[in-house]
């Protein structure tokens, strides 16, 4: 498969992947500073049995596609095979990663060179997550949410009120 990342004129698609179990404004924050670098930008979410997520798969693409509905070249998709074969499926060259803090950094170099060793083509970019967002993650949403604790600072309306349907804390 050819090295090259970009050639001129080429369209840029970009693959934003991710569990998004469910969708933060850290997430949102990537997604829409990312799109801006791209021509597309494809967030895609894993469709992994093994973490048992709160939300489906299902569940998770609508939610995206809700809170996302005001960028046009942004796609939402979900995936269940390899990442690198998923974007060559999907002719993206780039992977685009959040990275929070330190902690972050280990696992991610190790998911992107592990990437890089199954297909040199595809290029890995993080994106510093902004320091206001630093500490939110979809597991501290989840935990502050099952407490039935605001969590309108941290996630989308859309979300807010997904959680507290799935947390009893609602009528549906
Ligand atoms: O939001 P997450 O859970 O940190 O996202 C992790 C994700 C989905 C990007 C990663 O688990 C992934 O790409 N899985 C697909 C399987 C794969 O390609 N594995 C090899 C790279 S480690």
């Amino acid at each position: 498969m050819s090295n090259k990342v970009r050639q001129e004129g080429e369209h840029r698609i970009a693959v934003y992947p991710g569990s998004f179990d469910p969708v933060t404004f850290g997430h949102l924050d990537i997604i829409r500073r990312a799109a801006k670098q791209f021509d597309q930008l494809i967030v895609s979410v894993l469709n992994n049995t093994s973490k048992n997520p709160l939300f489906s798969v299902e569940e998770r693409v609508a939610l995206l596609k809700e809170v996302t509905k005001d960028l046009p070249n942004v796609e939402i998709d979900y995936f269940r095979d390899l990442l690198v074969r998923y974007m060559r499926s999907r002719n993206a060259q780039v992977s685009i990663r959040g990275i929070r803090s330190v902690t972050d950094f280990e696992y991610e170099l190790q998911m992107a060179s592990t990437n890089r060793q199954l297909d040199e083509g595809i290029e890995t970019i993080f994106m510093m997550t902004n320091p206001k967002y630093s500490y939110l993650s979809s597991s501290i949403v989840k935990e502050i949410a099952k407490f039935n604790a605001p969590v309108q600072d941290l996630v989308p309306p859309a979300v807010e009120a997904a959680l507290k349907r799935k947390f009893g804390n609602a009528p549906s």
